[in-house]
């Protein structure tokens, strides 16, 4: 069976079929998964039951994965974990938990750490349990938000640098980091636009963690960035994902924004591992 590509929206996101990504890729057929990647941001793959070494193989296909420290349940592992159940003991998080409350944050649009030294390429996200409602995930198109600027809009952003800082965003829903904690993630700059190496495509790497523009005043940084992801959030520019289980989704964290959306955390259960493949060396090492 060979692999079928089929858009998900007239703007972005492929469904991908006819191939399956929980066993070794040929590199021909991870060539033709890359390039829907680099065309479509978004490729939403269906009944691809992965275990964590699987889910691995896979994303390191992308490139070098990222770990995770901190507050997320998956902390100490290369996985991220949207969940309500503990990592070890597999019991049902209390909402008021630490743990709950960081994760009240992916509710707001965001690309996974573009608040890192080194941003990320894209995420791997996998449903292991899936809640019998809610907890879709809604991803958006920031390439598409770049496109939508006229040429002189274009012009004006190409050089702009913007700090990302995660405690600027968890902050916006009242979480407070440790020193210790902060530390490991002090605000970054880099580069707004961004540029796929592999098809020459702009994006604007925007969300939550994107916080001013270097040089500018915070008022007007705000109301550009604020503009950036209400172009990319267009509902034109967004897809509504509603999980079953074994779904695979990939997403660029660069030309993409990515939200999560409710669930009842203490009468269902819910498991999604990601795994964040860095685009260069990793550069928060477990
Ligand atoms: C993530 C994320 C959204 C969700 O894994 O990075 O934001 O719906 N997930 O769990
Ligand atoms: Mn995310």
């Amino acid at each position: 069976m060979s692999m079928t590509v089929t858009p998900i929206t007239p703007v972005f996101g492929a469904r991908i079929a006819g191939v399956d990504i929980t066993g070794p890729l040929d590199d021909a057929a991870f060539a033709d998964i890359r390039a829907a990647f680099d065309e479509h941001l978004v490729l939403v793959f269906s009944d691809q039951p992965m275990t964590d070494e699987q889910q691995i193989e896979f994303s390191e296909r992308f490139g070098p994965l990222e770990g995770t420290r901190g507050v997320n349940p998956g902390s100490g592992t290369p996985f991220a974990r949207q969940s309500n159940l503990d990592i070890k003991s597999g019991a049902v998080i209390p909402p008021d938990d630490r743990r709950m409350f960081y994760q009240k944050a992916n509710m707001l649009w965001h690309a996974d750490s573009s608040f890192k030294a080194i941003p990320s390429l894209c995420s791997v996200l996998t449903a292991r349990i899936v809640p019998p409602e809610g907890g879709a995930t809604e991803l958006a198109s920031s390439r598409a938000a770049y496109e939508s600027l006229t040429t002189k809009e274009k012009a004006d952003i190409e050089d702009l640098e913007i700090e990302y800082d995660i405690s600027y965003s968890r902050g916006l829903v009242g979480f407070e980091f440790t020193p210790e904690e902060r530390s490991f993630t002090p605000p970054v700059r880099h580069r707004l636009v961004r540029t796929n190496k592999n098809n020459g495509r702009k994006s604007v790497m925007i969300g939550v963690h994107a916080k001013g523009v270097v040089g500018w005043p915070e008022d007007e940084g705000r109301a550009l960035l604020d503009d950036l992801l209400a172009r990319a959030t267009r509902p034109e520019n967004t897809y509504r994902h509603e999980w079953r289980q074994d779904d695979v989704i990939v997403w660029d964290n660069q030309a993409a924004v990515h939200r999560a959306t409710e669930y009842d955390t203490v009468k269902h259960h819910r498991l999604m591992q990601r795994t964040t493949i860095s685009s260069g060396a990793p550069v928060n090492p477990i």
